[in-house]
């Protein structure tokens, strides 16, 4: 199946989870995730909000904050890539062109590298890492290239085991998903991830 259609299958399978589903799920998310090595060891972590069906991140950002990490949401830029911009808690967000909420103060952007986390919503991912997005293509074009050079940031996945496909089509500007989080598991698709640094 061509990206296409795989979008529409598990745009549906996403769009099925009742709403209580999705708290838990949430929150079993977040539990999963403070427990990772790799959680511990960051300082400097990038999420988002759910726009329309994508997984809950509230319990998640709640849980980065508690653990006094620092917490970036990203800011859609005229050249349509995303910037991450700190969000601490209380902080005022407005809606972007797509009503996703954004933080306000651009002086608080960070440089990518210096992120150790990106958590991205996806609509479906493989178990090889491939991550299929909305269409927009947005984290492909902000992290083009990025990866090449340096182990940092993570890039993690976060959505719901339904989610899962057997084979996503990968294309050469992909970039390659280093894990996923869902409500069953912290799954690593690179070694590293299970070493200790
Ligand atoms: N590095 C890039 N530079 C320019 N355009 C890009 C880049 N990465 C992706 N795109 C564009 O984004 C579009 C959507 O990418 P796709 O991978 O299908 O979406 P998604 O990752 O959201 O599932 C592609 O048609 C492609 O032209
Ligand atoms: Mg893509």
């Amino acid at each position: 199946l061509n990206k296409d259609a795989l979008r529409k299958i598990y745009q549906a399978k996403r769009h099925a989870i009742a709403a209580d589903a999705r708290q838990q799920a949430a929150m079993a998310a977040a539990t999963l995730l403070i427990a990772q090595p790799y959680f511990s060891q960051s300082e400097h972590i990038a999420c988002y909000l759910a726009y329309r069906d994508e997984f809950v991140t509230e319990p998640l950002i709640q849980a980065i904050w508690q653990a006094r990490k620092i917490c970036y949401l990203p800011v859609i830029t005229p050249d349509s890539t995303l910037q991450f911009v700190r969000y601490d808690q209380d902080d005022p967000l407005l809606p972007n062109r797509y009503s996703i909420l954004e933080p306000q103060n651009q002086q608080r952007k960070i440089k990518l590298t210096a992120l150790d986390i990106i958590i991205t919503p996806l609509v479906a991912f493989d178990r090889q890492g491939h991550r299929l997005g909305t269409g927009g293509g947005y984290y492909d074009k902000t992290l083009a290239g990025l990866r090449a050079k340096s182990k940092k940031p993570l890039l993690l996945g976060l959505g719901h085991a339904v989610q899962e496909a057997k084979e996503i089509p990968v294309e050469p500007w992909d970039v390659m998903l280093d894990g996923v989080i869902t409500e069953l598991e912290a799954a690593c698709f690179i070694k590293y991830l299970n070493i200790k640094h």
